[in-house]
């Protein structure tokens, strides 16, 4: 196994299966910190910093609160427009990273161009962890999802996972590069235009994953142990910023994961992820449903983003 020590972050296409066991074993030695809401000082000697150039209320605050709880520091930014690579001078990732790489210990980058944390990790002598990039990859939150499904329902193998929503989803590329290396079987549904590529299925195919396609949940969701979910009302992840629409649009009913069809359709243990925000896809009484495990995602971020940063840093071998 490759290992995490000075490791960039960028993409889950090259992760193997004890990759991921290794991350999961070192969250759950790390988890009791997280717990007793008691700050350790494994990195007090560290320092984060934060470049996100797109909106983040989940990545960015838990990958900080992360650092926090590991006694290190952070500094960052979490718009682009007061930097100047949002101003007239429009600073490339080079120039960029050449700064940054001397504020700190390794960098947590989201970005709306696809590649930007990779062409970063070029020029960085530090680490760089990619939260995010258009409609690339988004590793730190599927790392999160398939801790959060191995600690609900105790395996990763077996499992039939059911991927719902806009497959040009940085979550959906990731999370099919993860189901690879188990033993896991999925279905997608998408609206056409927000389909797989013919090129990933290719690539999926190469990868050996066993999936298929279908056009509405209700007619697959009884075969489903993880109800993996995106919204398909979507704003463009090319940009930096999209301001809400009051046209928006409302989700097709063969997208939604209604109460009704949980409770008519849906497998008694099955649990459902998003990776959050939601719009109308899933309604909020689902929340209280016995389905429901997005929320203590919140906690598992945390916990998965300190142990990436320990391994990273060297605090864990
Ligand atoms: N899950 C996720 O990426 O959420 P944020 O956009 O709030 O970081």
């Amino acid at each position: 196994m490759r290992s995490f020590l000075g490791r960039d972050i960028l993409s889950l296409r090259d992760w193997e299966r004890m990759e991921y066991y290794r991350v999961f074993e070192v969250c759950d030695e790390l988890a009791p910190i997280a717990r007793r809401r008691r700050n350790s000082d494994l990195l007090k000697e560290k320092i984060l910093v934060t470049a996100f150039y797109q909106p983040s209320t989940r990545t960015r605050l838990s990958t900080e609160a992360a650092m926090h709880r590991l006694g290190g520091h952070v500094v960052g930014f979490s718009d682009a427009k007061m930097t100047r690579a949002g101003d007239f001078y429009q600073e490339s990732i080079k120039d960029t990273v050449h700064m940054l790489e001397y504020y700190g210990d390794v960098i947590a980058m989201r970005h709306y161009q696809q590649g930007a944390p990779a062409e970063a990790a070029r020029w960085a002598s530090v680490p760089v962890i990619n939260c995010g990039d258009g409609w690339g990859e988004h590793p730190t939150q599927v790392l999160t999802d398939l801790y959060t499904i191995r600690r609900e329902l105790g395996t990763l193998d077996g499992l039939h996972f059911l991927c719902i929503g806009d497959m040009r989803m940085r979550t959906m590329h990731s999370i099919s590069y993860a189901m690879t290396q188990f033993d896991i079987q999925a279905t997608y549904v998408a609206p056409p235009e927000m389909a797989l590529t013919d090129d990933f299925k290719k690539e999926l195919k190469e990868r050996g994953l066993r999936f298929r396609e279908a056009d509405n949940v209700a007619d697959v969701i009884g075969d489903a142990d993880v109800i993996y979910m995106e919204p398909v009302v979507q704003a463009d992840y090319t940009k930096s910023r999209e301001e809400a629409r009051k046209d928006r649009g409302r989700t097709p009913p063969q997208y939604q994961v209604t109460r009704d069809l949980l409770r008519e359709k849906a497998r008694a243990q099955a649990i459902i992820l998003h990776s959050l925000p939601r719009v109308d896809e899933l309604p909020p009484d689902v929340d209280s449903t016995r389905h429901a495990r997005y929320w203590i995602e919140a906690f598992n971020g945390v916990v998965l983003r300190m142990a990436l940063l320990a391994l990273i840093l060297g605090a864990m071998e």
